[in-house]
């Protein structure tokens, strides 16, 4: 059974006190629920996850990274790596992000090596993939989408932690929702494609407090991946409590 999993990624927002200030907010928003049937996950700047990580687990809430590096340790400035998430107690960490891909020269390729050393230290990638406008304009999400797929995930135990998240870019932060039915009808293609169909799915493109009781009602989509509006505690509270 696919697991139900609200996720922010909270990109580059929010310093040490922001981030404190957003967690008493939003624990006072919940406070007193459980969150059975459901993860509840932040994506955070490296520099917030040490303060969080203090606060947030005990209420049951998860914060994950945005990257990682491959290698254990060595000369690789600017990087982070699994050994340093897990000391944190961190669980969940984001690969291959769009914007990763756009502005920072990620290919499948380092993003299958990023995902290789995350299942390997115990860690939950959330690999993100996606068409751009044009792309789809003609006609090649689904190549484009299978393909990334195949080289991010070769190698990879699709039995092990393992998250995926379909992000149309022309989606994400334009306010431009892919509509629930379309969402569903890709992430249904994704599963078909992916060796197990129990694995996690999310969508992520402009999720907003408006419309995610509508897409958490689609069949084949098990959770979301909410960029700008995670960074405010009343949306995103709202968000995780999806009907
Ligand atoms: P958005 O971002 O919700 O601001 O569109 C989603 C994402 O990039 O994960």
């Amino acid at each position: 059974m696919s697991q139900t999993l609200i996720a922010g990624n909270w990109k580059m927002h929010k310093n040490q006190s922001e981030a404190k200030h957003f967690m008493e907010e939003f624990l006072s928003l919940t406070a007193g629920q459980q969150w059975h049937d459901r993860e509840v996950l932040l994506c955070v700047p490296f520099t917030d996850l040490g303060v969080l990580q203090m606060i947030a687990p005990r209420h049951h809430i998860h914060i994950g990274a945005q990257n990682l590096h491959w290698a254990e340790v060595g000369p690789y400035t600017g990087e982070i790596s699994a050994l340093m998430l897990v000391e944190l107690g961190i669980k969940y960490v984001i690969v291959g992000h769009s914007e990763r891909r756009q502005f920072f020269g990620e290919t499948d390729e380092t993003v299958n090596k990023r995902l290789l050393t995350a299942q390997k230290y115990g860690l939950t990638p959330i690999l993100c993939v996606g068409e751009n406008k044009e792309q789809r304009l003609a006609g090649e999400t689904e190549t484009v989408i299978f393909n990334q797929l195949d080289r991010g995930l070769a190698g990879v135990d699709q039995q092990q932690h393992l998250v995926i998240a379909y992000e149309p870019i022309w989606a994400i932060g334009t306010g431009q929702t892919c509509k629930p039915e379309e969402a569903n009808r890709v992430i249904s293609l994704i599963r078909n494609h992916l060796q197990n169909h129990n694995i996690t799915i999310l969508y992520g493109g402009s999720v907003r407090p408006n419309n995610i009781d509508e897409i958490m009602a689609q069949p084949e989509i098990n959770g979301v991946l909410v960029g700008g509006a995670s960074l405010d505690p009343t949306s995103f509270a709202r968000i995780v409590n999806f009907n």
